[in-house]
Order: structure tokens, then C-alpha cells, then sequence
């Protein structure tokens, strides 16, 4: 069978940055190592007041198909996987081919546009759907632009103020791909839970504790599953395990999961057996209570282990470096912690070539999944082309005062212009209102 992957990717952070511990923490009467520490934080990005989820993804966009030497006629698709979409009709991608046919000859019209909605997990289903297009055959030689794009903001005094976010991921979908293929087994573990929804409103509503439970729930379950179709996962074939990352507090809670899960009936824990004991097991105890007391011993004692500390910092930390610095993407998230764990490899001379990766996505509401993935022979050359640092170093270091301006200008129910921060440069932006409510954008030079 063809391999069928990312060809590409690029990201485009929002312009601002809200540095956490000096500029959030002080003013919320907090402990800046809550960020630094807890949530694992040290930033947000944000959009300035002329950018938004159509600027953003159309930027990444653009991006990509000029350094790929993509045409419009190369592409035959085009998803945008978002949750802070403003229009219930109108998909963004369509928004985006708009923007991006000022800038390339020819048209998008032949292109199959639409818009994947399951909270963050919607960037991984728009993936998988271009995938599952190419496989079938239906796309005539063609790629697919992937699009995940969001504002990740929260209502001002909500507890998820402290995890926003806001930028887009753009990836390429095609055969023979330089960068990643994707397994075609994968794992699902999907269920009704009311932990974190928008219903028919812009800030989410959330149930912060319990989202941490149901990311950890239903990524459990999927482990499961992938594991009854690919067969059991060990820790030397994994390369690295990039998650979906609301905050990288999150993934360290996960991974912690993750590993004792994978190391069972493994050679690891019988050799951890004579530090911390074996694993718990259901079997070995009269009630439930009695069990989860031994099992958080168990986390408790894991966690201090060599072998534990160092499987995380090879195959979990390098994935969480950008997050720390750009707070949550929502649906580009995972993107973002694959793109961090290639680069990581990049920087440290790595043969990745042939090696895995275990993905994992969630979105809430709720519904995680798991592939895997194939480095391919041209990633290097692939990352080498981002200029992720630059990107992040340039972005305006706002105020606090500056922080509230800019939250209320991205405020559905508040009408509030204020100066931009920056000015833009070579990029799409968002230029005021059309005669039917839409959305106006141009292309400054
Ligand atoms: N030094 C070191 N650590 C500190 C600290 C300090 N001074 N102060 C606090 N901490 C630690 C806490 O112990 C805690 O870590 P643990 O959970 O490991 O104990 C961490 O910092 C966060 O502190 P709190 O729990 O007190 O923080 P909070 O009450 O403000 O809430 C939150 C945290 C619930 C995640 C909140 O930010 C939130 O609601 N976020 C939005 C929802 C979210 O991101 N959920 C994640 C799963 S859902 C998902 O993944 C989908 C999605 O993208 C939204």
C-alpha cells in the first residue's frame, strides 16, 4: 500500500505573547510557579486586533504551499478543523481559499472545502479524513491542506484564562510523504461527557478539575484500543509521544498513565519490582478503594524512578517546548507537540528516519485517539525549513492592560477598537465587515 502522511506542515502563533509568570500571575494575586511549575506555562500567544482564525490558518497556509512550490490546481481538498469558528454555515477553509487565491494564480474551485468540529480532536479527524480521501483513491493525484486553527480565550476570571492560547497549524496531506506516515490502525475512546462545551457561545463553559478526568479516561480507553488492533505498545518502539496539550501539566499527568500502562508484563517492571514493587493488579484486592490507594502509591513511587525520569525526558518532554511558550492551540495542539518533538530531534543530530511515534489526541466532550506515525526519510529537510523560533521571538510582549484590550477586542459581544501592537508584514488580515455580516480580509504586503 502507498504511504499516505504529513508532506508538510507550518504554524503561524498569534503576533502578542502574554508572558505568564511576570505579566498574568502578578495580577490574578498568584504564585508564578503555578504556571511555570504546575501548568508547566510560560506564555500565551494571542492574536492582535487584526488577526483572527481565518488570518492565522490562511498565513500557515501560505506559508506551506509557497515553500512547497504548491498551486492552487495541486490541492483538492481543504479542511479546517476549528472550534472558535463564527458562522454555523459558512466554513472558514471557504474564507481561507479566498485569501489565499489573492496570492496564487488560478483557483481553489475544484476543491472539496468543509469544517470538522469535535473540539481539539477535530484537527486529528480532518487529518485522517485526508488520508482516508487519498487511500480511497478520489484524489486525482492531488493533496490535502489541513487546517487547525482556533483563539483558544476563555471568559476574563475563568480558570482556563491561565492555559490561552491562539495560532494555526497547516499541513499538507499526500502520498509519499517527507515527513510522517500514518498507521492505518488506530484507537478510540469516545464518550457523552459535559466537561468542557461552546453551546452557541464564544468563551466554553468549563468543568476544569473534571476535564483533566475525562482527558485521562477516555485516553486510557483508546490506548486500549489501538492496542487490540496494533498489538501492545512497549516503550523502546516509541520515538516520541506527542499528546494533546491543554497545558503541559496535562500530558505529564498523562504520560505518568501512559507508561505504567505500557510497562506491564514487560521486562521494565519486573526490573522495577525490587525498587517500588509490582504493579497493583484488580485481582490482588477485596474493593475498589483498596485498590486505587495501592495504584497511587504505586504513580507515587514510579514517578521517582531513573527509569521513569528518563523515558519522559526522551520521549515526553521534547514534545511539550512550544506549548510551554504558546499556551493552548485547541485543535492544532497535538500538531504543535509533533512539530516540537521533531524539532528537538533536528536540533540533537537524531536518526529519526523509520523510527514512531505515538500520536495522541482528545477532544472534549469527549473523544481521544491513537495512531502512530512513521518518520520518513525527509523530515530533516522539513523541519529545517520552519522558522518556529523566529516566529516566537518576534511576537509582541504585551502588558496587562494591553492583555484586557485585547481580550475584549476579541470579544463576540463587545465592539472595541483599539491601535494594533504590531503591523503587519507580509501577512493575510482581518479588514472589517461585509454588507451580509461576513468577514472582509487582505493580503499586506
Ligand atoms: N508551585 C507549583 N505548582 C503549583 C503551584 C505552585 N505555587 N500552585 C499550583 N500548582 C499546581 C497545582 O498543584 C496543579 O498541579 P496538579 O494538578 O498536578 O496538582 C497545577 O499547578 C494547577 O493548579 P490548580 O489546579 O490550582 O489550577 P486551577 O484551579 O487554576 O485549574 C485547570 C487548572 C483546571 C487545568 C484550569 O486551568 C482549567 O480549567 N483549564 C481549562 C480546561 C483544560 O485545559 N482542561 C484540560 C483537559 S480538557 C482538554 O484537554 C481539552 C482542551 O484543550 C480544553
Amino acid at each position: 500500500m502507498t504511504a499516505v502522511g504529513i508532506d508538510a506542515v507550518e504554524v503561524w502563533t498569534g503576533n502578542l505573547k502574554l508572558d505568564l509568570p511576570e505579566t498574568f500571575a502578578p495580577q490574578m494575586d498568584e504564585d508564578p510557579e503555578k504556571y511555570t511549575k504546575g501548568l508547566g506555562l510560560q506564555a500565551s500567544s494571542f492574536p492582535d486586533s487584526y488577526e483572527d482564525i481565518v488570518t492565522m490558518g490562511a498565513n500557515a497556509a501560505h506559508r506551506l504551499m509557497d515553500r512547497k512550490g504548491l498551486e492552487p490546481d495541486d490541492v483538492g481538498r481543504i479542511d479546517v478543523a476549528t472550534e472558535s469558528a463564527f458562522d454555523n454555515s459558512k466554513p472558514v477553509s471557504t474564507y481561507v481559499a479566498g485569501c489565499l487565491e489573492e496570492v496564487f494564480d488560478g483557483d481553489f474551485h475544484h476543491a472539496n472545502k468543509g469544517e470538522r468540529k469535535f473540539a481539539c480532536i477535530a484537527g486529528t479527524q480532518s487529518l485522517d479524513d485526508a488520508c482516508n480521501w487519498i487511500r480511497a483513491g478520489r484524489n486525482r493525484g492531488r493533496g490535502a491542506l489541513v487546517i487547525a486553527t482556533d483563539t483558544a480565550l476563555y471568559a476574563r476570571g475563568d480558570a482556563g484564562e491561565a492555559t490561552q492560547g491562539a495560532g494555526a497549524v497547516a499541513m499538507y496531506i499526500d502520498e509519499d510523504p517527507d515527513l510522517v506516515e500514518l498507521s492505518v490502525e488506530q484507537g478510540y475512546g469516545s464518550a457523552d461527557e459535559t466537561d468542557f462545551l461552546k453551546p452557541n457561545q464564544q468563551f466554553p463553559s468549563v468543568d476544569g478539575k473534571r476535564s483533566v478526568q475525562v482527558y485521562l479516561a477516555r485516553m486510557r480507553e483508546a490506548l486500549e484500543d489501538y492496542e487490540s488492533v496494533a498489538g501492545d505498545v512497549h516503550p523502546d518502539d516509541v520515538a516520541y509521544a506527542p499528546f494533546h496539550t491543554p497545558f503541559p501539566g496535562m500530558v505529564r499527568k498523562a504520560a505518568m498513565l501512559a507508561y505504567r500502562h505500557i510497562t506491564r508484563d514487560t521486562a521494565i517492571e519486573d526490573e522495577l519490582a525490587a525498587e517500588i514493587g509490582r504493579q497493583p493488579r484488580p485481582e490482588g484486592f477485596d474493593d475498589d478503594e483498596a485498590y486505587h490507594d495501592a495504584l497511587r502509591e504505586y504513580m507515587d513511587a514510579l514517578k521517582d524512578t531513573d527509569q521513569y525520569r528518563e523515558w519522559y525526558a526522551e520521549t515526553i518532554d521534547p514534545t511539550l517546548s512550544i506549548a510551554r511558550e504558546v499556551g493552548n492551540w485547541y485543535t492544532g495542539s497535538v500538531h504543535v507537540a509533533r512539530l516540537s518533538a521533531l524539532k528537538h530531534a533536528l536540533e540533537n543530530d537524531e536518526e529519526l528516519a523509520g523510527q514512531q511515534l505515538l500520536v495522541g489526541s482528545y477532544g472534549s466532550g469527549a473523544q481521544a485517539e491513537l495512531h502512530a506515525e512513521t518518520v520518513q526519510e525527509g523530515w530533516a529537510e522539513e523541519i529545517e525549513a520552519l522558522n518556529v523560533d523566529e516566529q516566537l521571538e518576534s511576537r509582541y510582549d504585551i502588558t496587562f492592560e494591553e492583555y484586557e484590550e485585547i481580550h475584549d477586542v476579541h470579544n463576540h459581544e463587545m465592539d472595541v477598537d483599539i491601535e494594533a501592537c504590531t503591523t503587519p508584514d507580509g501577512e493575510f488580515v482581518f479588514d472589517g465587515w461585509g454588507r451580509m455580516g461576513e468577514r472582509e480580509y487582505r493580503y499586506v504586503e
